[in-house]
């Protein structure tokens, strides 16, 4: 049984970054390839590839990946961090409801992508693609035990789209990048705006302002739903843009902060203009990452993510860093900055969606909702 009357709440995060008390770890047991849908396009890499694989995953890659995962659950152990893990769950089931028929589910290898820690709050995302409908369910049985344990948690599950045919843009899949790159300022991506869609990790939370990333897998009626969701709460909801991202999903391989005052950025992607301005009017910094040791034409054949994986940090404290074992580079940035940075091997978990941050939900740090951003212009939900 989880202790309940600790100064600070069971669940209890308010930012990225403060000292890091428990959290879950993702597992690939299960796991299968993402079916291709109207929201996924999955491919494999490499010109003239095989087709993309259906069905579970090979065992061999499984336990690879779960052996990375059980590397980064001992690391964290020993840094004093409690980690949970996911219960099992069938992912060779099909998804099937009145609206869609999906042949499998994907893996609860990326916690972050469904499931965030807002103050006290657990929240749920809508989830944008059929075979992540029920991905929450590997994660219901800790939500219980943590809202049974204290009082001062509550739990928050946003509504399920139909994720129809209709809810789909069809044709964004075709674009010519040439067509991409004139459209890049729209925001129009293969989710359209009648229903309310977002996936967890394309929000970023900094005390009482939480960024949310406008992307394939969260659109504007998503954005406003947490507006007017958050907001009474006390939160501002900031929509960010990286135009330069023709497909963008998760905010964390693009926009990272690692302590008060500092964001990791991305050189490829840069935050549009006027919301980079929220940052610089209060004094933070934005840091690019060095490239990344790995091409996009490097990454694991069946990994959907870029090479951006490099950014995909997950902070121990504001001190403290763990960052993939291989990437020289941005270990040295994250040194010059002034990080502890420890490392693991991580490469095997790419294919499953993510990396270190990918895999993880940090359920309490040690810290408080601050104002971070005290001169900022605000313009709350309509
Ligand atoms: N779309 C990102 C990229 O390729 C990957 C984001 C992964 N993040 C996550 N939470 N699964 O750069």
């Amino acid at each position: 049984m989880i202790e309940s009357s600790g100064a600070i709440p069971v669940v209890n995060a308010w930012n990225e970054w403060d000292t890091l008390q428990e959290v879950v770890v993702g597992s690939a047991t299960g796991a299968c390839f993402e079916p291709t849908e109207p929201g996924n396009r999955p491919q494999t890499r490499g010109a003239g590839a095989a087709p993309f694989p259906t069905g579970p995953k090979p065992a061999e890659a499984v336990d690879r990946a779960n052996e990375q995962l059980a590397g980064l659950a001992a690391l964290l152990t020993a840094q004093g961090v409690t980690v949970r893990r996911p219960s099992p769950h069938d992912f060779s089931q099909p998804v099937r409801t009145p609206a869609f028929e999906a042949e499998n589910q994907y893996c609860a290898v990326c916690p972050r992508d469904v499931m965030i820690t807002l103050g006290n709050e657990i929240l749920e995302a809508t989830m944008s693609r059929r075979a992540r409908y029920f991905e929450y369910e590997p994660y219901r049985k800790l939500v219980y035990e943590y809202w049974d344990a204290d009082p001062r948690v509550t739990w928050t599950v946003a509504p399920k789209p139909t994720m129809a045919d209709a809810m789909y843009r069809q044709d964004f899949w075709e674009w010519p990048l040439e067509e991409r790159h004139a459209r890049m300022h729209d925001s129009e991506f293969c989710v359209t705006q009648d229903e309310v869609v977002f996936d967890a990790a394309d929000m970023s939370r900094f005390g009482r302002d939480i960024l949310v990333q406008e992307s394939m897998t969260t659109n504007r009626a998503g954005i406003r739903w947490l507006k007017r969701t958050l907001e009474p709460k006390g939160f501002r909801v900031h929509p960010v843009h990286f135009p330069l991202d023709y497909f963008p999903s998760h905010i964390d391989c693009t926009f990272v902060p690692l302590r008060p005052g500092l964001v990791l950025t991305n050189p490829e992607r840069p935050i549009r203009e006027t919301e980079r301005q929220m940052f610089t009017d209060n004094g933070w910094r934005l840091v690019d990452a060095p490239q990344p040791v790995l091409t996009n034409d490097d990454m694991p054949p069946y990994c959907q993510s870029s090479k951006w994986l490099s950014m995909n940090v997950l902070s121990v404290s504001p001190e403290k860093v763990i960052c993939e074992e291989q990437e020289k580079p941005l270990q040295d940035l994250l040194y010059s900055l002034g990080f502890e940075v420890l490392t693991v091997p991580f490469r095997d978990v790419f294919e499953y969606g993510g990396s270190l941050h990918c895999a993880t939900w940090d359920i309490r740090r040690d810290s408080t909702r601050e104002d971070y951003f005290p001169a900022v212009s605000y313009r709350p939900a309509t």
